[in-house]
């Protein structure tokens, strides 16, 4: 970036120049919106063609905008191109480097449009890619939880609730959990798409423009599903980012916990999981430390896109119709959702390539907490015992077997008999991690076969996506 201000002032003195220089660096959004510059360039195209099919710019003109666009885009791609300060934004930037390379044609691309419809142009452009890439990564990272999930269909962990151990549940099972919320994260951000991908260019600053513009026609160039259908709305709300930040944030939250629930795992404590060396780092000053670093920083960045979020939504709240320059400020916030995001779901996507799974432990854990209570009481429901006194009888089973320092599967026939008569010789079948788990055989339960079904369904699902 060249120095902001090449030009002093001659009034200046020693008070102006400086003043003047730090007032145009605050104003300036070259130095974060120049990501948008491939996304305006493809826009002024199609404002272009619209304009020469009008017979508003010549054909001559068009020509010469087509190919220095082009040649702009280039120096861009190859980072040739040299952004200005003091030409404030990505637009002028652009418009004026056109203008030097192609003279008064360049001068006549800005016909019918303002920067306040380009610049929401060119962020729902940006966006709009950006949403299909994150939908292409959640899939992958979706896929990858799907290969660990059917390698881990029989494998017992304790289900908790208030962290408490409750039933036992296939460790599929609760991968399966996350996969669910990812497909709605999935479906959002594609409902959040079509929202996004409506054209504001036509509206020009505020008011809509008196060249007989093709709106359509702009909208059918850039792939767009129609048009914004208010002008002020069309430069002023920045509703379709505020909603791609909170879908990203639900898929940062969703990560989040069970980034929570990997760094439980993988304490000592736990030992359900070992995630491998390259998502750890260790300890300076702590040789034994093995650190799950990773799971940590998304747990953190979660904190930051919901920051984000409330960012824009904070920008948004206070200002009257139409665009206002705070609008601006929408930029930075959007950007580092998506790079969050991105690096986020990649670097998951890798990670559950990379754990391995201690079942031993797993299961030992899942024996330990009463898993099976509720099974004991469903069986006595189903000898025809009311389910509250079902629920009374295991509750002075299993604080027997605590004081044996044992489980409700290793009491005696005899023992579980003195607290009802109607046990018989088949609940040790029912008390049994694996006979509780295949009980679950409801849609939706953590029966193995339901297991199977929800798998194979959702990459059937996976395999016809639009
Ligand atoms: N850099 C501006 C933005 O990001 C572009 C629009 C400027 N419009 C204006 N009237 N100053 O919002």
């Amino acid at each position: 970036m060249t120095h902001p201000n090449p030009v002093p002032k001659t009034w200046s003195g020693r008070f102006s120049v400086p003043v003047a220089d730090a007032v145009m660096e605050y104003t300036a959004s070259v130095s974060f919106d120049q990501r948008l510059a491939l996304h305006d360039i493809r826009g002024s195209l199609a404002h272009a063609r619209m304009l020469s099919e009008i017979g508003i710019l010549s054909a001559e003109d068009f020509v010469a905008i087509e190919q220095g666009l082009g040649e702009i885009a280039d120096e861009i791609r190859q980072e040739r191109f040299v952004w200005h300060l003091h030409d404030e934004d990505v637009h002028l930037n652009i418009e004026k480097r056109l203008t030097e390379r192609i003279g008064d044609a360049g001068k006549r691309l800005h016909t019918g449009r303002s920067r306040n419809d380009q610049v929401a142009t060119d962020i729902r452009l940006y966006l709009r890619d950006a949403i299909d890439d994150s939908r292409r990564q959640l899939r992958a990272l979706q896929a990858a939880m799907l290969t660990l999930a059917e390698k881990h269909v029989e494998t017992v962990m304790p289900g908790f609730t208030h962290l408490q151990v409750a039933q036992p549940v296939s460790f599929a099972h609760h991968l399966m959990a996350y996969v669910e919320m990812l497909s709605r994260d999935y479906q959002r951000l594609a409902d959040c798409r079509r929202r996004v991908n409506r054209l504001p260019l036509g509206a020009a600053a505020l008011a809509g423009t008196s060249y007989p513009l093709k709106r359509e026609r702009v909208a059918q160039l850039l792939a767009f599903e129609g048009l914004c259908d208010n002008s002020l709305d069309a430069v002023s709300d920045r509703d379709f980012a505020i909603e791609f930040c909170a879908a990203a944030a639900l898929v940062m939250t969703h990560l989040s916990r069970l980034s929570e629930e990997l760094i439980l795992w993988m304490s000592p404590r736990f030992n359900f999981v070992r995630i491998g060396d390259a998502f750890c780092t260790g300890s300076s000053i702590m040789p034994q430390k093995r650190n799950p670093d990773v799971p940590e920083l998304v747990r953190g960045k979660t904190g930051r896109v919901t920051g984000h979020l409330v960012a824009l939504l904070t920008l948004m709240k206070g200002q009257p119709l139409a665009y206002n320059k705070d609008n601006q400020e929408d930029k930075e916030p959007l950007f580092d959702t998506v790079d969050t995001l991105s690096r986020t779901l990649r670097l998951y996507t890798d990670m559950m390539g990379d754990i391995t799974v201690n079942a031993d432990a797993m299961r030992r854990a899942a024996l330990e907490g009463f898993a099976t209570a509720t099974d004991l009481a469903d069986y006595l429901v189903k000898k025809g015992i009311p389910f509250r006194d079902a629920h009374e009888i295991v509750a002075r089973a299993v604080r027997h077997a605590e004081e044996q320092g044992c489980d409700l599967a290793d009491l005696s026939l005899e023992v579980l008999q003195s607290f009802s008569s109607r046990i018989e010789g088949d609940i040790h079948a029912v008390l049994t991690l694996e006979g509780s788990m295949a009980s679950r055989d409801i849609p939706g339960g953590t029966a193995p076969a339901r297991i199977r079904a929800a798998i194979a369904a959702k990459r059937q699902d996976m395999a016809c996506d639009d």
